[in-house]
């Protein structure tokens, strides 16, 4: 495979509301859509829409969504041959609203995301073996993600989302490349970003805390990495100016699976073109409505990252 997916599963309903209610407020929204989600088969779906050969590890619920979510997946191409169904554990489910605008808020239950374990690495070992880049997030057991990290031979991604505000140093030291989003670099590191400067600051923190490369996605302003072997330089790679956001739920997890895909079909390419790439793809989801359905395909964008050159800039 070109891109191995550790992680979850999740079913989206998502409302969509003017504004994000506050606490112990009733609103009316104005429409309701259920999804197929969850950051790891967001990731892998993401990947596949490119045209990457895709596996995914996961588990779902003896529940109508978990054998609706095996149909979706194999619909996308996905391998799902180390996808297992729990019979007395419901699929995981994520409660989403959408205001006007684009801004979200999620609350998940992971459900049979949590029963993914050590003992599925270890019966996935010829896909640890073959893959070329693996992708891990943290809604499914930690224990298990750290030894998925451990394990695997190639070149790893952890989207360390939803952030814990005391990461285990495994989780950094385990990754090839650590990702995040700024309010998740925050919460870890306990450095507010408010500003691009801000992000220097967290991209150290990550880099003493045991990380190798960390990237730090800044939704409109795209992204900031910083590498372990050269801290003088943090890279700045812009995102496209949007005409307007219409949902920005997903908008990492498309990141995440264009970053893949691309390290694994382009890996001599600079890690900035890599990023650019992958804002490309996040810049086309935003204008979209929902998760997987708002990632775009090898047809309405040219994959070939030697044909291109994206602005990058060190700071
Ligand atoms: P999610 O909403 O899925 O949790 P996230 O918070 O993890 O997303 P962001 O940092 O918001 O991730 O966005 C990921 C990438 O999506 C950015 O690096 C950027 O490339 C793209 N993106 C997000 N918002 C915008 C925007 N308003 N305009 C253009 N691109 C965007
Ligand atoms: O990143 C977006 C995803 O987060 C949603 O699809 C939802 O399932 C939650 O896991």
């Amino acid at each position: 495979m070109e891109v191995l997916v550790f992680g979850s599963a999740i079913v989206d309903f998502i409302c969509y509301v003017p504004r994000l209610p506050k606490a112990g407020e009733t609103l009316h929204g104005t429409s309701f859509a259920t999804g197929f989600g969850g950051k790891g088969a967001n990731q892998c779906v993401a990947a596949a829409k490119l045209g990457a050969k895709t596996a995914i590890i996961a588990k779902v619920g003896g529940d109508a969504w978990g054998k609706s979510y095996l149909d979706h997946l194999e619909k996308e191409k996905v391998n799902i041959d180390h996808v297992q169904i729990c019979p007395n554990e419901t699929t995981g489910i994520a409660q989403i609203s959408v205001a006007d605008g684009g801004e979200n808020n999620i609350v998940i239950v992971s459900g049979a995301n949590e029963l993914l374990s050590e003992s599925d690495v270890k019966k996935a070992s010829d896909l640890f073996r073959e893959s070329k880049v693996l992708i891990c997030q943290l809604e499914a057991s930690i224990e298990a993600t750290i030894v998925a990290l451990k394990e695997f031979p190639g070149i790893s991604i952890l989207n360390a989302a939803p952030a814990l505000e005391n990461t285990p140093s495994e989780l950094l030291e385990y990754s090839t490349i650590f990702c995040v989003n700024e309010n998740e670099a925050a919460l870890i590191t306990g450095f507010p970003i408010n500003s691009l400067g801000d992000s220097r600051a967290a991209l150290l923190r990550l880099i003493e805390m045991g990380a190798s490369t960390v990237i730090i996605t800044l939704g409109g302003q795209g992204a900031v990495y910083m590498k372990k072997t050269n801290t003088q330089e943090m890279v700045h790679v812009p995102a496209e100016k949007v005409a307007k956001v219409i949902d920005t739920t997903g908008a990492g997890d498309s990141f995440i699976g264009a970053l893949a895909f691309y390290i694994a079909r382009f890996p001599d390419v600079p890690l900035h073109q890599q990023i650019g790439g992958a804002c490309e793809v996040a810049s086309i989801s935003v204008q979209f409505p929902g998760t997987q359905s708002s990632f775009p395909d090898a047809k309405q964008i040219h994959t070939d990252l030697t044909k291109k050159q994206f602005a990058w800039k060190i700071l």
